[in-house]
């Protein structure tokens, strides 16, 4: 799968078994992030396209940030290309 963050324009390569944020951290971008876990919220960033499912039961993300596409990166694993909106990525 491929993920793209929109605003910087760069994508890199998920396998099915990586995170989101595995994948980015494995390309060199690092994504905010702090207990890696799914309770934080420290990675929460908005999807405008593509899909994911998750690797725990409950991530902390309530119904409407779920409608409204906002996922967790640390336990989203995605499921088709994906878009993100990750404004402070950055290059390591
Ligand atoms: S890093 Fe804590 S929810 Fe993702």
């Amino acid at each position: 799968m491929k993920v793209t963050l929109a605003g910087q324009g760069w994508s890199f390569d998920a396998a099915p078994s990586q995170t989101v944020l595995q994948a980015a951290e494995q390309a060199g971008v690092r994504l905010p992030s702090s207990c890696r876990n799914g309770t934080c919220r420290t990675c929460i960033c908005l999807s405008t396209g593509g899909t994911v499912r998750y690797t725990v039961d409950w991530p902390g993300l309530s119904l409407d940030e779920k409608r409204e596409g906002y996922i967790l990166p640390c336990v989203a694993l995605p499921t088709s290309d994906l878009l993100i909106e990750a404004p402070a990525a950055s290059l390591r």
